[in-house]
């Protein structure tokens, strides 16, 4: 008798055991970007990205004043971070490369040894304690001597881009096996060139947000098929790119032909890339044509694609990068709503964003509602099919910088459980999940008051002194068992 109840708790736990269990081979990382964490501003030859530039010349438009010129001073304490990396037993580690210290004339006609010194020290710093290396070319620091000649309104952006990424790709892609291209275009272009509240700090709602998503668009087709055509053959690697998306539901049944919109416009730097037919959504194609018209613009302040850009940038992706944070709840825009976060095709389609009451607060915009990124995950599915999907960001800011973070750790259990249940339920195949971030960093417009790190960093400390966090310890313990 006693031997069969021992049989039966026995298997009882090996079942809840096996049913919080990642697949074998799905990986856990977590991530930085270069200006966030580097430091080093002005070492050597890198010269002033847009970052620099604004956080200098605009130091109100930051909350707390500060800049990215220290940071983590990462470009020193590279080791510490890549101790960190192992301790937690990450599988794989994404940074950004700093456009300018790579290329000071933000052209390819010049590589700093200093900077190439920098990254490959990194890169095998990381590799030699089993950690994969995964690289985002750009994460938001274009080189400011660019940004004067239009940045990414000047369509040559995408040759300078595929010039740049062929260096990368030449450098590092022996070593480096998965790369995303850009991150976040819906920050990159609408959130940049709305209220001017982000580098490079330009006010040109519906137009400049447009003409940057052309751009970047066929930028980052051009950087993939350099890939394709110059180094696959070589090095088998993955190119994609990564894309921010919010999780939207209907407010109430009466916005949902509102709420598929809003979806749609999540998807506009995801469409052209992962889509059968390729090109903007259409549904957001026509509406913006539709309004320019009304509004006595000749064309749509949407740009068209050719047909031969359609084919160019349709299908150049390996894999579908999502960062996700937060939901928002979508109605119809009620005459006292501000319309500003996250796009400004929001504006356009007036499109009012509100969270539930439910779900928990972080810092700001962020808002925790697990089971949005289930939902989001699915979403993806439906409607460009069955991807590779890497959950490339994903993480929770507070104000404070406790160790015993709480909130933070709970943010992580309840979102890796809906990662579970969207491959295990849903047949989603994703394949990796990074925690934004490895450390607390230069979060922007935030400053240093938005705290990410699952260690905390501390910034009144000449050293940068770094203490893993209660939500680390959790991490490293979720990584060893690969469950929950
Ligand atoms: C680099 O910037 C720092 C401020 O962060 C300044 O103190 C230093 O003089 C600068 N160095 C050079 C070489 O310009
Ligand atoms: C806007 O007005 C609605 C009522 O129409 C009200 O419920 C809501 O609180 C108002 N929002 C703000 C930000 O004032
Ligand atoms: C998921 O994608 C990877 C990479 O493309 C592939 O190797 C794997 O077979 C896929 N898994 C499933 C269950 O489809």
């Amino acid at each position: 008798m006693r031997a069969l109840v021992l049989v039966f708790v026995i298997s009882a736990l090996t079942l809840t055991c096996s049913a919080k269990q990642f697949p074998a081979g799905f990986k856990f990382g977590a991530a930085t970007a270069a200006y966030q964490v580097e430091g080093a501003w002005n070492v050597s030859d890198k010269t002033p990205s847009i970052w620099d530039i604004y956080t200098h010349d605009k130091p109100h438009k930051i909350l707390d004043g500060s800049n990215g010129d220290i940071a983590c001073d990462s470009y020193h304490l590279w080791e510490t971070d890549i101790q960190l990396a192992k301790d937690l037993g990450l599988h794989f580690y994404r940074f950004s490369l700093s456009w300018t210290r790579l290329l000071p004339n933000g052209f390819a006609n010049k590589i700093s040894e200093d900077g190439v010194r920098y990254y490959n020290n990194l890169i095998d710093g990381l590799l030699a304690n089993g950690i994969e290396p995964m690289v985002t070319l750009f994460h938001w620091d274009l080189p400011q001597n660019l940004q004067d000649l239009g940045g990414m309104t000047n369509p040559l952006v995408a040759e300078w881009f595929g010039d740049y990424s062929r260096v990368a790709y030449t450098l590092f892609g022996d070593r480096v096996q998965t790369w995303s291209t850009f991150n976040e275009p819906v920050i990159i272009c609408d959130a940049a060139y709305e209220t001017g509240d982000l580098a490079p700090g330009i006010v040109s709602p519906g137009i400049g947000n447009y003409i940057c998503a052309k751009n970047l668009m066929v930028a980052h087709a051009t950087a993939y098929r350099i890939y394709d055509e110059e180094f696959r053959a070589k090095f088998n690697g993955k190119v994609g790119i990564v894309n921010n998306h919010v999780w939207y539901a209907p407010y109430s049944s009466e916005h949902e032909d509102l709420t598929f919109l809003a979806r749609q416009l999540g998807f506009l730097y995801s469409h052209p890339i992962y889509s059968e037919s390729g090109g903007w959504p259409p549904s957001i194609e026509s509406f913006i044509a539709e309004k320019s018209e009304k509004e006595g613009y000749v064309t749509s302040r949407l740009p068209g694609f050719t047909s031969e850009e359609i084919e160019f940038i349709k299908g150049t992706a390996d894999y579908y990068g999502i960062n996700y944070y937060t939901s928002r709840l979508v109605l119809a825009a009620r005459a006292n709503s501000t319309l500003t976060w996250p796009t400004n095709g929001q504006v356009d389609l007036q499109v009012e964003l509100v969270p539930d009451a439910s779900w928990t607060a972080g810092v700001e915009w962020l808002v925790s509602n697990p089971p949005g990124l289930r939902a989001q995950l699915n979403l993806i599915k439906e409607q460009f099919g069955d991807w590779e999907i890497i959950i490339t960001e994903n993480g929770f800011s507070t104000a404070s910088d406790e160790l015993d973070d709480v909130t933070r750790t709970q943010y992580y259990k309840d979102h890796l459980e809906q990662v579970l249940l969207a491959i295990t339920e849903d047949d989603v195949n994703v394949t990796g999940y990074t925690a934004w971030s490895l450390i607390d960093n230069f979060e922007w417009n935030s400053g240093y008051t938005s705290r990410f790190g699952i260690v905390r960093v501390d910034f009144s400390d000449p050293l940068r002194s770094r203490t893993p966090r209660a939500s680390a310890h959790y991490y490293a313990d979720v990584i060893k068992h690969h469950s929950l």
